[in-house]
């Protein structure tokens, strides 16, 4: 599947529930989303009759993302059915981590292959602070016992000054003895919860120059055969790389290669822009996937060649993070 740009479009990120266990001030209100009634997220059986055909059209790598995607029952099984579409998708997940632990090894053997886990902090009174709940330990175990299963963990922390940007040292000193993808992700101030101001950003190049303090980056190329938009180092004889993913600043938009479904069933051609596609006229009263595969060629046409966010006169989605799944 190719977009306008001739991008091609082969990675679905695909949303499974907008609720969540923790409530992050970057993402979450406080009393958390509103009760969607069932009918609202799409069931198991429309989200796979989605994957399925993307997975036709190309898709390569399907990451089921939240709210938390293992809050919601049944996703083992899910993730089986995804692993075992005819193309054999790479199936991925994103998750907090704090139920990683006792999920792992079911997940694992449904067919995930690799967990990025979102952690802003590696202090218990200041990962209260960010999330609103107790849990660091339990992700950092969940952590553990990815790793100890042999499920590939890459660690996501979004730095935001003055309030984690003084563990950006911490979080990439895992990289030395662990063999963890670290990943700094630039803080997208946008969404109605926004708890903390577009201006506790910490851009992509202050975040490179505090890595650079560590020992001589070297830029790695990007050896996966699924590019996105990560930058990727390595430090002489770390066993984990470190990543910056420059969403604000820098236009990676270039190597997008992603489509985006929410958990109430609408296709989002770019995370920044608010155009959405409706699934749900192609999926009720009955599944057609021809319909489906429309729409999905629909909205990779609809992709923006570039995101708008740094201009005076951009508008941000009104849907926050916690309804799209980063
Ligand atoms: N800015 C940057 N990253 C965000 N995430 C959630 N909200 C934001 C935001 N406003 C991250 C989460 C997770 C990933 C899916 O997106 O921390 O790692
Ligand atoms: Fe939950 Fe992730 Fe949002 Fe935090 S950022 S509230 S963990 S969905």
């Amino acid at each position: 599947m190719k977009d306008q740009f001739n991008r091609t479009i082969e990675y679905l990120r695909l949303s499974i529930t907008d609720r969540c266990n923790l409530r992050c001030r970057y993402c979450m209100p406080e009393e958390g989303v509103v009760e969607v009634t069932h009918g609202t997220i799409l069931s198991y059986e429309e989200l796979l009759a989605v994957a399925a055909v993307a997975a036709r059209l190309g898709v390569r790598q399907i990451r089921v993302t939240g709210g938390e995607p293992l809050v919601r029952r049944g996703v083992i099984d899910f993730i089986r059915q995804l692993a075992q579409l005819p193309e054999r998708p790479e199936v991925t997940m994103t998750t907090n981590g704090l139920r990683l632990a006792e999920e792992v090894e079911a997940l694992c053997a449904a067919g995930l292959q690799r967990v990025n886990v979102s952690l802003d902090t590696l202090r218990p009174e200041r990962f209260m602070q960010i999330t609103r709940r107790d849990g660091l330990e339990q992700v950092l175990a969940g952590i553990r016992a990815a790793t100890v299963a042999g499920l590939p963990v890459k660690i996501n922390m979004v730095p935001i000054a003055s309030v984690n940007d003084d563990e950006i040292h911490d979080f990439a000193r895992l990289a030395e003895h662990h063999p963890w993808d670290i990943r700094f992700i630039e803080y997208m101030p946008f969404g109605p919860e926004l708890d903390f101001p577009p201006e506790l950003r910490v851009p992509a190049d202050v975040i490179i120059a505090r890595l650079r303090e560590l020992g001589p980056l070297e830029p790695l190329h990007k050896d996966s055969a699924i590019v996105g938009p990560a930058h990727h180092y390595r430090l002489p004889g770390w066993r984990g790389r470190l990543g910056v993913i420059p969403a604000v600043s820098n236009h990676f938009c270039a190597a997008c290669n992603r489509l985006r479904i929410t958990a109430d069933g609408r296709i989002k051609p770019c995370l920044f822009e608010g155009g959405e596609y409706t699934l749900k006229p192609a999926l009720r009263p009955q599944i057609d996937p021809l319909a489906i595969e429309k729409l999905l060629l629909g909205a990779a046409c609809a992709k923006p060649e570039r995101h708008r966010i740094n201009e005076d006169d951009y508008l941000p989605p009104t849907r926050g993070m916690h309804g799209i799944g980063g």
